[in-house]
């Protein structure tokens, strides 16, 4: 079997961004006209900065459309339709994410054999955004799209990682290009806070391939799910054909039976991992978690560690970025592995709808 490793990680994010204060501003102005106009009962209640920032940890998040969101009457970002001979939003975001990847890796994209759309949600159903990525870089080998929620990208990289080993492919490229802005509802009181856009890109490689010095060879994937209602996202296909007309119906979830049946799943799941790689806890330099929620973070890392985590244990990021699903873990990384020396080992773990969990255990080379 072929040995693999990760020689390049690439970050894209929006160049608007929208602070706490912003988004709680707009969503009053709201609430303030929802409850004078059309005076629903109970009243609407109004959101608060100190709520978001201490249930959540999001302080800001980067976002594809800043002034829809904001607007009081439109809340929603507005994307206007492309030709079809022009990148999509998601391609766009994946080919800057990857360009940045290819660079650090040291390679060109005709050399990429493999790539995964690895993603929340898919902007269309076909022809993969994959495949069209694929066209615009100019890579060979094939292409797809794959969805498994906010831990599509750890998925993404156990596919890959078994079909470099296995040898049906050499170059595998993952791309992560969340666009969660699109699919919540910014009227939700409790969720309008929650996600930011941003697009992640890893390149994944046959170890005697590579020409970077700046590697991690992946020691073992490992991904399980367990079926629940507790996130869900029902818009799709089918929405339109609903005999009594579709309503829209985007994120939703419970965040209390998220927390509470998830940190003790992600906590399982990384000792196992870990116990049967003959590794402890101790051995881990780093945790670079999904980033949802800061005190979910904080439990799991403090668990598993055996002590409060600081932000080198398991670094947070979604206090700049908020949660950007599949790409949260992947932004922790790549801002968090440079001081990596030799032998030292750390773990990507990603868990979200599903429910769904998975971990990359890696080594630096
Ligand atoms: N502003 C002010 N107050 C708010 C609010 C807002 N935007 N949203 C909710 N509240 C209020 C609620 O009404 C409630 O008030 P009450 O105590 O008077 O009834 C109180 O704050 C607590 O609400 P609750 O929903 O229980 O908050 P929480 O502490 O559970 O935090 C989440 C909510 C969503 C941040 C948290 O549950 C979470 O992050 N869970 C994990 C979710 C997750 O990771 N999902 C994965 C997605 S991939």
């Amino acid at each position: 079997m072929n040995k693999v490793v990760i020689s390049g990680t690439g970050l894209f994010t929006p160049p608007e961004k929208i602070s706490n204060q912003e988004l709680v501003s707009s969503f009053n102005i709201w609430v303030d006209q929802q409850n004078s106009h059309k005076k629903p009962i109970p009243p609407l209640q109004k959101s608060s900065t100190e709520f978001i920032k201490k249930a959540s940890g999001v302080e800001n998040r980067y976002v594809i459309n800043k002034s829809g969101i904001l607007d009081p009457n439109i809340m929603k970002p507005q994307v206007s339709a492309r030709k079809d001979d022009e990148p999509s939003i998601q391609c766009e975001m994946a080919l800057n994410a990857a360009e940045k990847a290819l660079a650090q890796a040291n390679i060109n994209a005709r050399e990429v054999d493999m790539i995964l759309v690895a993603c929340s949600c898919h902007q269309r159903s076909y022809p993969s955004i994959a495949t069209e990525v694929q066209h615009f870089i100019g890579a060979g080998g094939f292409a797809f799209d794959m969805n498994m929620a906010c831990s599509s990208a750890t998925f993404a990289l156990q596919v890959a990682f078994h079909a470099i080993s296995m040898g049906s492919a050499t170059r595998a490229l993952i791309l992560n290009p969340e666009i969660t802005t699109t699919h919540m509802n910014f009227r939700d009181r409790d969720s309008h806070f929650i996600f930011g856009d941003a697009c992640t890109a890893i390149v994944v490689e046959q170890k005697n391939l590579v020409t970077s010095d700046n590697t991690f060879k992946i020691l073992d994937t490992y991904c399980r799910t367990q079926f629940s209602n507790n996130i869900r996202n029902n818009h799709g296909i089918l929405t339109h054909c609903e005999p009594k007309g579709g309503t829209l119906d985007f994120f939703r979830q419970n965040g209390r039976k998220v927390f509470k049946e998830v940190c003790p799943q992600v906590i399982a799941h990384i000792t196992e991992q870990l116990e049967s790689n003959h590794l402890s806890a101790s051995d881990m330099k780093r945790l670079w978690l999904h980033q949802a929620n800061i005190n979910m973070n904080q439990r799991i890392a403090k668990k598993i560690l055996n002590r409060q985590p600081d932000n080198q244990d398991a670094p947070i990021i979604l206090d700049q970025f908020a949660n950007t699903a599949s790409a949260g873990s992947i932004i922790a990384f790549h801002k968090h592995s440079s001081d990596f020396h030799s032998g030292e080992k750390g773990i990507i773990c990603s868990f979200g709808a599903g429910y769904s969990v998975g971990s990359v255990l890696l080594e630096k080379c």
